[in-house]
């Protein structure tokens, strides 16, 4: 099995943005807990971040035919962008969408989630421990 992890903007910046509300580990323990878990369950993965909408795009499309499932956090582009909604559903890959935190407990504008409406599950609120979640989800 071999899948993708797209990050969105500003999920580079762990660790040092709102750590109250992201947690205090860095986008580097991030990518070491993707790459231990998928490891530890023989998947193969590549990990892809990105502050701009158009370059998520097309890590997107450029998934077809290559992987057999994506992890997602778009991040703020999660409540604004149908280019991605629509580019999870032109490629048609199973997807889960993960959120560090929980957008809906925070303001009005995180409660909507484009990207959301594409992907098969949804986990929030767990810190980077979602993004094990989702890899394991999206093993079955
Ligand atoms: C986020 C939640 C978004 O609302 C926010 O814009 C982010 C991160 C999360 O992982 O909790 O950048 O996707």
């Amino acid at each position: 099995m071999k899948i993708i992890v797209i990050n969105g903007p500003n999920l580079n910046m762990l660790g040092i943005r709102e750590p109250e509300i992201y947690g205090s580990e860095n986008y580097s323990a991030l990518e070491g807990l993707i790459r231990e878990t998928c490891d530890a369950e023989g998947i193969e993965v590549e990990i892809f971040q990105s502050n701009h909408e158009g370059a998520i795009v097309d890590a997107i499309q450029g998934a077809h035919g290559r992987v057999d499932g994506i992890v997602i956090n778009p991040a703020a582009y999660t409540h604004t962008s149908i280019a991605i909604l629509d580019a999870l559903k032109a490629v048609g890959l199973p997807a889960v969408e993960v959120h560090i935190s929980d957008p809906e407990t925070r303001e009005e504008f995180r409660r909507v989630s484009y990207a959301g409406l594409a992907c098969i599950k949804t986990i929030v609120g767990l810190g980077i421990e979602g993004y094990r979640q989702a890899i394991l989800f999206l093993k079955g």
